[in-house]
């Protein structure tokens, strides 16, 4: 299916999808947010896919929300249509894992949506931040919890009051990349992360993705409970059984999502 504002390839069971509003690097319409929720639905239900990689170009992963599309609205446009809540809440519901593979700018909504992923593996090009309040706002797609979470309360204050960039070897040291690689071999090494998770058994990579975003959303206790009932759940599945006997068996084991 050919899309406005999106490139998507499903290859070896890799969906890639490449943001692709090059006029505007990128930036977040409703457009762009409609396709992107039904690209990344569909791939979800997908059985053909296993691993999302989301992506940009080598200039910008997404420079932020669409300020043309939102310059002139009202608070009552806004919070009357609740912009972008649906898209956001979708994007939490896709189980299969998304990598954000980001190369240049992922400024604002931008830098969110990489958040919304499972982990960012970044370009040596690379830059995040959070520059809303240069624009008289403030982060809306939950820049100022993820952020936060992820790199701690100082430098989540330090980016969103003064709105500066940090670079991919800040963003490594601080937390808020999983890696960085030369921006040359960005997709090839974001497709090496995808092919290792894609041969993993389906049901255990949901359950890790569950249980590591649990972490996220609940005290300590609860966290450790969810995750030993998730632990012996998986008990009751064949892939436990494959992949403890290929160990013992020393062979790799063939998993089949049951
Ligand atoms: C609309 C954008 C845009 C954006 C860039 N463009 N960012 N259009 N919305 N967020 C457009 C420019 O207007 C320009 O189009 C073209 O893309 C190229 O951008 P330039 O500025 O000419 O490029 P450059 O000089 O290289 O600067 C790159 C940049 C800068 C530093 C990334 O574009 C920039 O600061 N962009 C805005 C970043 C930002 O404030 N993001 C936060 C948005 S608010 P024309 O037609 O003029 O050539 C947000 C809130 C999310 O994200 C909450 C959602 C609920």
């Amino acid at each position: 299916m050919a899309y406005e504002t999106l490139i998507v390839e499903i290859e070896d069971e890799i969906a890639l999808i490449r943001l692709n509003r090059p006029e505007a690097l990128n930036a977040l319409n409703a457009k762009l947010m409609s396709e992107l929720t039904a690209v990344l639905a569909a791939a979800d239900a997908n059985d053909k896919v296993r691993c999302i990689i989301l992506t940009g170009s080598d200039k910008a992963f997404a420079a932020g929300a669409d300020i043309k599309e939102m310059a002139e609205r009202s608070f009552v446009d806004v919070f009357g249509g609740d912009f972008f809540a649906p898209e956001a809440e979708a994007l939490l519901r896709v189980r299969k894992p998304m990598i954000a593979a980001v190369a240049g700018y992922a400024l604002g909504g931008g830098c969110e949506l990489a958040m919304i992923c499972d982990f960012i593996i970044a370009a040596d090009t690379a830059k995040f931040g959070q520059p809303e309040i240069n624009l008289g706002v403030v982060a809306g797609l939950g820049g100022t919890q993820r952020l936060t979470r992820f790199v701690g309360k100082s430098k989540s204050m330090d980016m969103h009051l003064t709105g500066r960039n940090m670079d991919a070897a800040e963003a490594e040291r601080c937390g808020l990349v999983s890696r960085v690689v030369p921006a040359k071999d960005l997709i090839s090494e974001a497709r090496k992360s995808a092919a290792k998770i894609a041969g993993k058994s389906a049901l255990t990579v949901m359950a890790v993705k569950e249980a590591v975003n649990r972490s996220y959303e609940t005290t300590l206790r609860e966290g450790l409970l969810f995750e030993r009932r998730l632990f012996h759940a998986l008990f009751a599945t064949e892939d436990q059984k494959e992949g403890m006997a290929a160990f013992l068996e020393k062979r790799t084991a063939q998993f089949r999502d049951r």
